[in-house]
C-alpha cells in the first residue's frame, strides 16, 4: 500500500467534522484512535457500517478508544445522513464524522480508492481504517473496496491485540480472542520470559528443536 502505512506518523491536519473543527493530534491525545473512511453518505453498505460503529461505540469507549469517521461529503450531508443511520440502527452516532470535499485528507491518509469515482469523476475514499496509537503513529490499517463492508468484531479483536502487545512483550496468534493464551515475542529470551511472565509459559516441542513457540497468559 503506497502512502501512509504502519509506523508512519499521522499528519497533524485540521479537519471539519460534525462536532466542529478537530486537530487530529489533539483528538488522538493519549488514546488509541480509529480513523475510518467510507465511499459516500446515503449509500447502503456505508449506512450499515457507520451504524455498526455506533452500536460498538461502548466497546471502544470501554477500551479508551476514540472514533473518527471520514468521507468526501460535506458536514451538512453527514448531519442529514446521520438521521438515516440512527433510524436504521436504533443507536445514536456519538462519534464525529469528518468532511473532505477537496480530497486533501484522504490523499494524505492513504484512503483514496482509484476504482471508485463520483458522478463528476472525482475519486472516492476506500473503506480504509487506521488504528493510531497514543504516539500518533499508525499501528494497523485495513483497506477494503467499496463492495465489501468491514467486520467490526475483527476491528475490536485487532485493537485488543494491539493494546495487549503495547503492555507486554507478546504477540497474539491466529484467530486469537481476548482471554486466550498469547505468544511470547521472539526478542525475549527464556531467562527474561521467566521473570517477565509470573504465570510461566509452555514451549511447544517442534521438529527443529527451536524453542520459539512459547504460550503464556497475561
Ligand atoms: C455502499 O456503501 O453501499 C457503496 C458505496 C459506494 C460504492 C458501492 C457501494
Amino acid at each position: 500500500m503506497p502512502g501512509l502505512t504502519i509506523g508512519d506518523s499521522l499528519p497533524n491536519l485540521q479537519v471539519d467534522t460534525t462536532h466542529g473543527k478537530i486537530n487530529l493530534h489533539d483528538y488522538v491525545g493519549d488514546s488509541f484512535t480509529i480513523i475510518f473512511s467510507h465511499p459516500g453518505d446515503f449509500t447502503p453498505v456505508c449506512t450499515t457500517e457507520l451504524g455498526a460503529m455506533a452500536a460498538y461505540a461502548d466497546k471502544f469507549a470501554q477500551r479508551g478508544v476514540k472514533l473518527l469517521g471520514l468521507s468526501c461529503d460535506d458536514v451538512q450531508s453527514h448531519k442529514e445522513w446521520i438521521k438515516d443511520i440512527e433510524a436504521y440502527n436504533g443507536k445514536k452516532v456519538t462519534y464525529p464524522i469528518a468532511a473532505d470535499p477537496n480530497r486533501e485528507i484522504i490523499k494524505q491518509l492513504n484512503m483514496v480508492d482509484p476504482d471508485e469515482k463520483d458522478a463528476s469523476g472525482q475519486n472516492l475514499p476506500s473503506r480504509a481504517l487506521h488504528i493510531v496509537g497514543p504516539d500518533k503513529k499508525i499501528k494497523l490499517s485495513f483497506l477494503y473496496p467499496a463492495s465489501t463492508g468491514r467486520n467490526m468484531d475483527e476491528v475490536v479483536r485487532a485493537l485488543d491485540s494491539l493494546i495487549k502487545a503495547s503492555q507486554h512483550k507478546i504477540a497474539t496468534p491466529v484467530n486469537w480472542k481476548e482471554g486466550e493464551p498469547v505468544v511470547i515475542a521472539p526478542s525475549v529470551s527464556n531467562d527474561e520470559a521467566r521473570k517477565m511472565f509470573p504465570k510461566g509459559f509452555q514451549t511447544v516441542d517442534l521438529p527443529s528443536n527451536k524453542d520459539y513457540l512459547r504460550f503464556t497468559s497475561v
